[in-house]
């Protein structure tokens, strides 16, 4: 058995939720070992190849690098080297600074030139126990000269060290993924590592792939036709491929389907995809995307696009689909925030028709199928208005997925309150800062 870092997403809890079903779907989880707010400790029951890695990596919406992890320390012993108040401690300092696990890492001691970089995350980003800056320059140097001593002519190291753009009091101490790309990092000799806290625990891990930021911006912003109004973030699209269970060469239905973004993260993904939408305009749009995408990879792509009401989806659709996932229509667009009573006629309407619409899909979707979609939050002048989840799904087949289900967590951990989670959710906030309507996730399984 083998132990994976996964470093999570902005919305740790919603990384992950995917994270979990993406390696339950597949069989290779045993256990979520040890988590944070940045990172995943994941106990799998196989060793994986680089291929395998590349693809979980490439599948999931909310994991930025994902590492083989190498070596453990305990957080006190961490904490008492570089302490963020008072003097160190000489001989935490002197156990850490043997850096002896270098050797699974860098096996061949006649490299000429060996370039590394630490990237540390903290258990959460505000307050750290440690000092972060100390520690990832004291193991940076340690490394290097543990690297020198063992007869590497070369060593250097890069550090990223800024304050964050949105939060001035965090420190950013991790490289990011064009910094690695652009040195090699990911290339032998040369290394990343992903120094990783959690409640009781310093991970140190060696990198294995990070996210492609480039492409990902590259494909957001040259895309022929976006629309602020409604397109959905690639991101979210994987997410809720992923809560649908959309498997490669398999078919998956979006019935809202807008520009095409979820469409297309699944073409990209070899995922036969089924977009339906009632306004032309947008479905004109849709096509351009994935005709440019389809250029843009150089193949050929399996896709439909129908113009129509989903509230037909039985009369539209003529075969069964494997998976569903989808952000539906979430309402008119607000200038302002409504008032409670606007905002609960807005939620009586959606209400309505995504019970119409679930009715028919729970008729076109296989047994067992899943649906990943998104729910509004509406912010009124009053309160948060939501969507009762047992109304949309009555006279339908489906019952409601529960995400982070508790036997995949490891509960024998000493845990910080900011860290504990909730198991067994039946929903997951995405919440973007301003907007007045936010959204939710959800899986419902046919059952
Ligand atoms: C939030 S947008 C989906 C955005 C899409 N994921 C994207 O990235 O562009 C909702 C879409 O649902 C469409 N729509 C609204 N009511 C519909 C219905 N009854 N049947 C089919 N499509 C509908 C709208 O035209 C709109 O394009």
């Amino acid at each position: 058995m083998t132990d994976y870092a996964f470093i999570l997403g902005k919305n740790w809890l919603l990384s992950l939720a995917e994270l979990i079903l993406y390696l339950q779907d597949r069989d290779l989880i045993v256990k979520v070992r040890d988590h944070s707010r940045n990172v995943a400790i994941i106990e799998m029951n196989q060793r994986l190849d680089l291929e395998q890695i590349v693809e979980i990596q490439s599948a999931l919406g909310g994991c930025f690098k994902l590492g083989e992890v190498i070596t453990t320390y305990e957080k006190d012993l961490v904490t008492d080297a570089f302490p963020r108040k008072g003097k160190p401690d000489k001989s935490a300092r002197k156990t850490m600074q043997r850096c002896d696990w270098t050797e699974k890492i860098w096996k061949n001691r006649r490299y000429n030139k060996v370039k590394f970089g630490v990237s540390t995350y903290p258990m959460i980003d505000r307050k750290p126990d440690v000092d972060l800056r100390k520690f990832t320059y004291g193991l940076n140097q340690w490394i290097k000269n543990k690297l020198l001593a063992d007869g590497i002519r070369k060593a250097s190291f890069f550090i990223y060290d800024e304050p964050d753009r949105r939060d001035k009091r965090r420190a950013s101490v991790a490289l990011w993924p064009h910094t690695i790309a652009r040195h090699g990092l990911l290339v032998p000799p040369n290394a990343e590592i992903l120094a990783t806290f959690t409640d009781s625990k310093l991970y140190l891990s060696k990198t294995v792939v990070v996210y492609d930021s480039q492409l990902q911006k590259y494909r957001d912003e040259s895309r022929p036709y976006v629309s602020a109004e409604i397109s959905t973030s690639p991101k979210i699209c994987r997410t809720l491929l992923n809560f649908a269970g959309a498997r490669p060469g398999e078919t998956v239905l979006d019935p809202f389907c807008g520009t095409g973004t979820l469409l297309m993260e699944a073409i990209m993904l070899g995922i036969r995809a089924i977009g339906i939408d009632v306004d032309p305009d947008v479905l004109q749009g849709a096509h351009q995307n994935i005709m440019w995408l389809s250029r843009d990879l150089g193949e050929h792509v399996d896709f439909e696009l129908i113009r129509g009401d989903s509230r037909q989806v039985v009369d539209i659709l003529h075969e069964p689909v494997d998976s569903v996932a989808f952000e539906p229509h979430l309402g008119p667009v607000l200038e302002e925030k409504p008032d409670a009573k606007t905002a609960d006629e807005i939620i009586e309407d959606l209400t309505e028709l995504y019970n119409t619409v679930l009715r028919g899909l729970s008729e076109v979707l296989k047994p067992r199928g899943r649906v990943g979609m998104t729910l509004p939050l509406i912010k009124s002048t009053k309160d948060i208005h939501s969507i009762d989840i047992s109304r949309i799904l009555l006279g339908t087949d489906f019952e409601i997925g529960l995400l982070l289900p508790d036997s995949m967590l490891d509960k024998s951990l000493a845990r910080d309150s900011r860290i504990v989670i909730n198991p067994n959710r039946d929903r997951l906030p995405e919440r973007k800062m301003g907007q007045l309507v936010q959204r939710e996730l959800i899986m419902l399984i046919k059952v």
